[in-house]
């Protein structure tokens, strides 16, 4: 496992699809106001898999605690504002630690500019050095955008249970969950020879 190398290269600059241009990094501890402002901004039912209150000082909590072995969070800033943020979660041990999970929000007001996209795309190069051998997405079946967006970039769907979700009112949503099988650095050392 080599998170250390796999992020030497944040903070890095990006390029929106409106030519707004960006910079992405580690979430650092000092972010927790600019972080809570930006989570504060997309609606309570897009970020179900928040599953705790949120509050400025659980936010702190987390940006305190930072563990990019089991949380890697990238950052999207725009000047000193986040619009975006993607996260790898990695099970430190158990049958699932081959698989990562990505989670992944945008800022209402960033939306459609390929910001989600960039993030996942830095998180599948991240992937491979942390030993990962797949990524997979956990999805309500009506987020189509996030669904397409992720199909995108290689996702294809790996189970859908009509149903089996309930959100906060226990209204039934269908299940998806998405998965892309990456190429390992062992893999990837061999196929080079
Ligand atoms: C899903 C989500 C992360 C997408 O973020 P985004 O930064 O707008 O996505 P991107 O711009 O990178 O790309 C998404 C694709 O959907 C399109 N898109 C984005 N918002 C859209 C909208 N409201 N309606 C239609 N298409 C939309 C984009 O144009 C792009 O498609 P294209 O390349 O064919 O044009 C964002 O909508 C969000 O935060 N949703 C709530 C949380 C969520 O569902 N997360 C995923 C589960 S982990």
């Amino acid at each position: 496992m080599c998170i250390e190398f796999a992020v030497a290269k944040y903070p890095a600059i990006v390029r929106l699809r409106d030519g707004k241009e960006c910079t992405v990094r580690l979430l650092q501890p000092e972010d927790a106001a600019r972080f809570y402002e930006f989570l504060k901004a997309v609606p309570e039912e897009e970020r179900l898999f928040i599953k705790p209150r949120l509050t400025p000082r659980l936010v702190r909590q987390w940006c305190r605690q930072l563990k990019p072995e089991e949380n890697l969070t990238l950052v999207m800033l725009h000047g000193d504002r986040i619009i975006g943020e993607a996260t790898l979660h990695q099970r430190p041990g158990g049958w699932k630690r081959h698989i990562g999970k990505v989670t992944v929000l945008t800022h209402p007001e960033y939306r459609g500019i390929d910001v989600a996209k960039l993030l996942v795309k830095e998180l599948l190069e991240i992937a491979p050095h942390c030993g990962l051998e797949r990524l997979e997405a956990e999805l309500n079946g009506e987020r189509k955008v996030a669904i397409r967006a992720l199909y995108q970039l290689g996702f294809e769907q790996w189970a859908h249970i009509p149903g089996y979700l309930r959100d906060l009112q226990f209204r039934p949503h269908d299940y998806v969950l998405l998965g892309i099988n990456l190429v390992t650095d062992e893999e990837y050392a061999a196929a080079l020879g």
